[in-house]
């Protein structure tokens, strides 16, 4: 029997995903599930660097549960865990964060970003991507769905997993990102890349209200009611991501054809509608399952905390702290 190859990802627990956290990658993780083994996780000590309200993180790191489950993670398929029961990422990170220099990590974009907005920018988010190669590097993954905003820590993850193996003898294996070139930034209502901080989002569990709201703030032109439409427009581009192909051509024609924004509007109102309905039917039905949600992720914490310790172990022993 060949063995499956090794999957790995996760998301911060900052509050409700968005669309782009389910087509840029969570979706992959699902789509992905019965051919990897795979450890999907819930990324509460990333989350530390932006959250100071014990209350608002245990509530977040529980939704963020449900969230999964409700996409169709399957828990008999899946190693479903919270990282902070694996604490010896923490362990991992430092230890990195020894082999790595400030000049190297002061390259990384999320780093630079957050410099350039004069932000308070804590130790934490400038160690962000050493915690990251802790998480992959500790599960021993082959590939890592992310979208493309995570492309650079996976790089800065091989660079430390390399140096590490040329220091220390080979311990690590390389992983690679998988990244959906359709998928790779999904654009929000305002045309930047769709993210929390930008207001800009559709939530993948969004009312209809908050469908209809989102999609009212999305900007058009002057052009008349019966002119043809721009495809490559925000309005477009949005929409296309809720339809199959043959869906996605006839909504080209007619946007060709000339709709009036209002109609291509109330459209899009419709298709997010129709796929977000069944998700936010599935997120209830697990939202009402909170005794089992925690035993899911209590199991899946200490399977991965095993897999962890074992490679763990290699690693002090590698560096010399075993005597
Ligand atoms: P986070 O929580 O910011 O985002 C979760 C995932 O969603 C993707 N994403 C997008 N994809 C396409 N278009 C967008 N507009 C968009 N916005 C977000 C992100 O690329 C990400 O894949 N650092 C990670 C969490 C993490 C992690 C890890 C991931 C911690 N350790 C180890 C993989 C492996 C993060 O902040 O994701």
């Amino acid at each position: 029997m060949r063995m499956k190859k090794i999957l790995i990802s996760g998301v911060k627990p900052t509050g409700r995903p968005h669309i782009g956290n389910y087509f840029g990658a969570m979706k992959q993780f699902v789509d992905m599930q019965d051919d990897y083994e795979s450890s999907i996780f819930v990324a509460d000590l990333h989350a530390l660097t932006g959250i100071d309200s014990a209350q608002e993180l245990k509530s977040n790191i529980l939704e963020e549960a449900i969230d999964y489950l409700a996409i169709g993670l399957d828990p008999k398929k899946v190693t479903l865990f919270k990282q902070s029961d694996v604490p010896q990422v923490a362990e991992l990170a430092w230890i990195f964060d020894c082999m790595t220099t400030m000049p190297y990590l002061m390259r990384a974009h999320a780093f630079k970003d957050a410099e350039a907005k004069n932000k308070d920018i804590n130790v934490g988010v400038f160690n962000y991507p050493i915690l990251m190669a802790a998480d992959i590097l500790l599960s021993d993954a082959d590939v890592v769905p992310v979208g493309s905003d995570q492309k650079q820590h996976i790089e800065i993850t091989r660079d430390i997993a390399e140096k590490f193996n040329r220091l220390f003898g080979k311990t690590f294996k390389l992983p690679k990102e998988i990244i959906l070139e359709e998928f790779a930034t999904v654009i929000g209502t305002d045309g930047q890349k769709m993210s929390k901080s930008y207001g800009n989002t559709i939530p993948l569990f969004a009312t209809t209200e908050e469908i209809q709201k989102a999609v009212m703030k999305i900007p058009t032109d002057s052009k008349g009611a019966s002119d043809p439409k721009d495809t490559d427009s925000i309005l477009f581009k949005i929409h296309k991501l809720f339809l199959d192909q043959k869906e996605q051509v006839e909504l080209k024609k007619e946007y060709e054809r000339g709709i009036s924004y209002k109609e291509a509007k109330e459209k899009l109102i419709e298709s997010a509608e129709k796929f977000i309905a069944p998700l936010r039917e599935r997120r209830a039905y697990w939202a009402n399952k909170k005794e089992e949600v925690l035993k899911i992720l209590k199991d899946g914490g200490e399977k991965a905390n095993e897999r962890a310790e074992k490679i763990m172990t290699m690693v002090r022993k590698n560096v010399g702290l075993t005597l």
